[in-house]
């Protein structure tokens, strides 16, 4: 009996964390949990026959997380992270009803770390259109643009998360993109601009030269990626599903509803990581 016990408990905290994203945005947050929780074993989906997600209404983007949850937990998720802002926004709360007594870590724009960071109080939040639009972050908006004393610049950037989800993270195209974003926020004030998509933090580089060469190297850069990789290990740890520190590496798999090969050129290409990606037909089920 106590055997049992015990071998279903090892069973469950090896049992791997599901996460996903529109596409390759959610390796950004991939790679923190990654490096903070190494013996996690790991499933990412990334929904690319439904990219961008940025230009989804907010029932096709709950249809969506629910089937993709559906499937992530089929294959034996323990847990889930929204690596996505915008489905996140959209489709966090339907997640947690369908799946009560489940950890679920979502990701939202970072404007408290942004407003703690910003030392003239100015706060660019670059994200999705969709994103900045959801009730959930109009609700922290609100709040926070009342109790944090901060102004938050709100800018929507169609077209960015394409750019990177092509692979483009160092075209000329790319860089004239993101001048167009980001020129107008630093004539505006901003010290700190808040990457509230998943997919901007693998233009990290990218957004660093045009400040410098705008002679704004000074300005913060937030990504929360590393707060959601410690927020996932307190639940984990709270639930008792935390993967036994002294295992070996987790195991990182891919699944996409796009194509595979794309998907696992992005994992060797941002995160040296050489993983097995299937395809998969992913349909959303009619209502
Ligand atoms: N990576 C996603 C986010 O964090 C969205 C990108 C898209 O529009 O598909 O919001």
């Amino acid at each position: 009996m106590m055997t049992m016990q015990a071998h279903s408990i090892t069973a469950a905290v090896t049992a791997p964390i599901g996460l996903f994203d529109s596409g390759v945005g959610g390796l950004s947050v991939l790679r923190h949990i990654h490096a903070l929780l190494p013996a996690e074993a790991l499933l990412y989906f990334a929904d690319a026959a439904y990219a961008p997600y940025g230009e989804k209404s907010e029932a096709v983007l709950t249809a969506r997380a629910l089937a993709i949850a559906a499937f992530l937990i089929e294959r034996g998720a323990k847990a889930l992270v929204v690596a996505c802002n915008t489905a996140t926004g959209a489709a966090i709360a339907a997640l947690r009803a369908a799946y009560p007594s489940m950890p679920i870590v979502g990701v939202e724009p970072g404007l408290k770390p942004g407003a703690a960071a910003s030392r003239n109080g100015t706060v660019a939040v670059m994200a999705t259109e969709a994103a900045l639009v959801a009730a959930k972050f109009q609700l922290l908006h609100g709040q926070l643009s009342q109790t944090s004393g901060a102004r938050f610049i709100l800018r929507g950037c169609p077209g960015l998360a394409d750019q990177i989800e092509l692979g483009q993270l160092d075209s000329a195209a790319t860089a004239d993109m993101l001048r167009h974003y980001i020129l107008p926020l630093l004539a505006q004030g901003a010290d700190t601009l808040v990457l509230g998509c998943t997919h901007y933090p693998l233009v990290k580089p990218a957004i660093e030269r045009i400040l410098a060469e705008a002679g704004a190297a000074h300005v913060i850069l937030v990504d929360t990626g590393d707060a959601v990789a410690r927020q996932l290990g307190r639940l984990l740890t709270a639930a008792q599903l935390l993967a036994p520190q002294a295992a070996a590496a987790g195991a990182v798999r891919g699944y996409t509803s796009g194509a595979a090969p794309q998907l696992a050129t992005a994992f060797s290409a941002l995160l040296g990581l050489q993983v097995v990606v299937d395809a998969v037909l992913l349909p959303t089920p009619s209502p």
